[in-house]
């Protein structure tokens, strides 16, 4: 018996593993991590699945209810919306079926910040404006940030932010960013990507509004935005020797 912690995607049922769907259809139980998650995905589970969605159970109950599956000898796709290694509570979760010798594996999903961008069609890394991308929030109800990691300490980086369940706080957000960044910096708020009501709203710095959006959204920031401005990659660069396209009379990899 294994619990299966599986990354169900941003939104879109399609936008979910082979292996993430395959292993849905082989358990015999699937806790899935509340309206997030898509419900065409439990579409998959097998007939009879015993199907139990966990936002109103404690942690304690989760764990409960992999017990059982565990007692009863029942594999458990578990589902969390997005990738698992960013706000998914995972793991809290394995921490106590460690402790509970109870067996588990972890499948990868696509993350909400990955769907952003395709809904942008961005790159958020380009040559001479970013690279690098922080996957950031602002303090919520209930969490608290560490000390140091601050909008502020994030932009005098310069790179491309992704800040996650902070849509409420955009007047904030802009605030703390603008002085780093300047009032003509491209941002990007994305609601629900992937799902069919997606929303984009494209602005700068000085003039982005949220336009009623409050929960469900990322605030992408960052000069890499602007579709002009910077430099082609040195990758594909005509006179760019490299082993698999050698140039010039003596290449560094010679065939
Ligand atoms: C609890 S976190 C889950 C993050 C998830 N594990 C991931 O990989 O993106 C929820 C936050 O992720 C962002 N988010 C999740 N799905 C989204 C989507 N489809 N579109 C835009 N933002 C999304 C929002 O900022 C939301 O407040």
């Amino acid at each position: 018996m294994t619990v299966h912690f599986i990354g169900a995607g941003p939104g879109a049922p399609d936008l979910i593993t082979l292996r993430g769907r395959d292993l849905i259809a082989a358990c015999p139980v699937c806790l899935y991590a509340g309206s997030l998650v898509p419900a065409a995905l439990l579409a998959h589970c097998p007939p009879g699945a015993r199907i139990v969605n966990t936002a109103p159970l404690s942690l304690d109950q989760i764990i409960a209810e992999m017990q059982a599956a565990h007692d009863a000898g029942h594999d458990v796709a578990r589902l969390h919306s997005g990738d698992l290694s960013v706000w998914s509570a995972m793991g809290e979760q394995i921490r106590r079926l460690r402790a509970l010798a109870i067996p588990f594996d972890v499948t990868p999903g696509v993350p909400s910040f990955a769907a952003a961008a395709a809904a942008l069609q961005a790159e958020l890394t380009l040559p001479g404006l970013a690279q690098s991308v922080v996957l950031t929030r602002t303090p919520g109800r209930a969490s608290s940030m560490p000390e140091g990691e601050t909008l502020a300490a994030f932009a005098a980086t310069g790179a491309t932010l992704a800040i996650h369940l902070s849509i409420h706080a955009l007047d904030h957000v802009v605030a703390d960013l603008t002085p780093h960044y300047g009032p003509d910096c491209p941002v990007a708020v994305v609601w629900r990507a992937s799902w069919p009501d997606q929303r984009v709203i494209r602005a700068t710095l000085a003039t982005i509004r949220a336009q009623g959006i409050d929960r469900t959204a990322l605030i992408l920031v960052g000069p890499a935005l602007a579709a002009e401005g910077f430099n082609d990659s040195r990758l594909y660069a005509a006179d760019y020797d490299r082993r698999y396209r050698p140039v010039g009379d003596a290449p560094r990899f010679p065939e």
